[in-house]
């Protein structure tokens, strides 16, 4: 049943952006929950998953996915603007159960996973999500792929111009605030030090298989989000989480700047979705949305006791809020941030928006 819902998924995708110029050869999208398309179907004994209702309410055939929102998500409309379908999941495309196994990795591949971490531990049997250093090790496996049948200087023509998308460590900040253990073990500062040298040592992985272009998209302002504000005095936005969401990003930032003028020939894209998400609780009605605090989908003070599970109430006006659920964005949040990574400004894409990196 998940299959075929699946590939129905996978064709209506295709089909909605055959009209579009392709832009790019292929995106690789390395991901937590917030562009997650299906991997996490695949992992048997995770709960991490959004298979189930309401996820997925408006997404085309009105049926839960995998992805953890109402409808489409960033990954989907950032392949739209590309002319690409939508990255498909990698476990889909190895599952031997799958008649779409045969699909090839040419324009690209998803290991979004959601609850992955950038410092997350190795895979295994009993784990929830593929964490970042898996994902690297499933992109090793894509690589030998394209290179057996682009040989060598052809995949490195086709991964040189290809988008590498990364949009991760909103679950780090989340683990570590929520584990004292942790918490004992390592300052606040040494561990937002520990993920940039953690994904500062992916990119350069990457750079070796010639990956060029990098889409790096920054953590939002998470402390604002519905499971957060109901911790907090009067549904106020959570500073800590705010806090440390911020240094990261700025610690990225500075990594990237770095890494520029180490490794010969790469671009990057950096987007600022501390900002963009901050703007919404700002100013929500110059966006077009209503409510910034409470999800849509839930129980409970801001329905954020519980995630979208079956049992839950939703929301009709779903475009009137920014998150879905606890701590996912709606559809309608997904569509305006990827409008800027595309083609905002300075302020929110730097030093470049991605229209400006594919033209390169
Ligand atoms: C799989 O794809 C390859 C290359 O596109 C093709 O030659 C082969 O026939 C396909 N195999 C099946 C079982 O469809
Ligand atoms: C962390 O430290 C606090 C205060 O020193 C202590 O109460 C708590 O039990 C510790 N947590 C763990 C998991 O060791
Ligand atoms: C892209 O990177 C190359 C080398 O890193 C650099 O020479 C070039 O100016 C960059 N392009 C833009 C638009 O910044
Ligand atoms: C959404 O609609 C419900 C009733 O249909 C209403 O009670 C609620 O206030 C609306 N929410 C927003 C954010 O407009």
């Amino acid at each position: 049943m998940e299959c075929k819902v699946l590939l129905l998924t996978f064709f209506i995708i295709i089909s909605f952006n055959l009209s579009k110029a392709q832009m790019v050869p292929a995106m690789f999208v390395f991901a937590d929950s917030l562009v997650d398309v299906g991997n996490n179907n695949y992992l048997k004994l995770s709960i991490a998953k959004a298979d189930f209702p309401y996820y997925g309410i408006d997404f085309p055939n009105h049926k839960a996915n995998g992805r953890f929102t109402n409808g489409m998500n960033a990954a989907d409309f950032l392949a739209e603007k590309l002319g690409l379908p939508t990255s498909p999941p990698y476990l889909s495309l190895v599952d031997k159960s799958n008649e779409n196994n045969n699909v090839s990795f040419l324009n690209g591949v998803s290991f979004a996973s959601g609850g992955a971490r950038i410092l997350g531990g190795k895979d295994n049997p009993l784990s929830q999500s593929i964490h970042l250093t898996q994902q690297l090790d499933y992109f090793s496996i894509v690589y030998k792929d394209l290179y057996k049948r682009l040989g060598s200087s052809g995949a490195k023509n086709h991964l040189s111009k290809s988008i590498f998308t990364f949009v991760i460590g909103s679950n780090d900040i989340f683990r570590y605030f929520e584990s004292s253990d942790l918490q004992n073990k390592t300052t606040s500062l040494e561990y937002v030090d520990s993920m940039v040298l953690s994904i500062k040592a992916k990119l350069k992985r990457l750079y070796g298989f010639g990956a060029r272009k990098f889409v790096i998209v920054g953590i939002g302002s998470i402390g604002c989000c519905p499971a957060r504000r109901r911790e907090t005095k009067n549904e106020k936005c959570d500073e800590e989480i705010n806090f440390w969401s911020d240094k990261y990003n700025k610690g990225l930032i500075s990594m990237l700047q770095e890494l520029k003028s180490d490794l010969k020939g790469i671009n990057y894209s950096y987007f600022d979705t501390y900002k963009a998400v901050f703007d919404f609780v700002q100013r929500p009605a110059a966006y077009g949305f209503v409510e910034v605090k409470a999800a849509c989908c839930g129980l409970g003070t801001l329905n954020a006791k519980i995630f979208c599970l079956s049992i839950a109430k939703y929301c009709s006006n779903r475009s009137d809020y920014v998150f879905f659920d606890k701590v996912h964005p709606t559809e309608a949040a997904h569509r305006i941030i990827v409008d800027r990574i595309f083609d905002g400004s300075l302020q929110y894409a730097f030093p470049m928006n991605v229209k400006q990196l594919v033209a390169i």
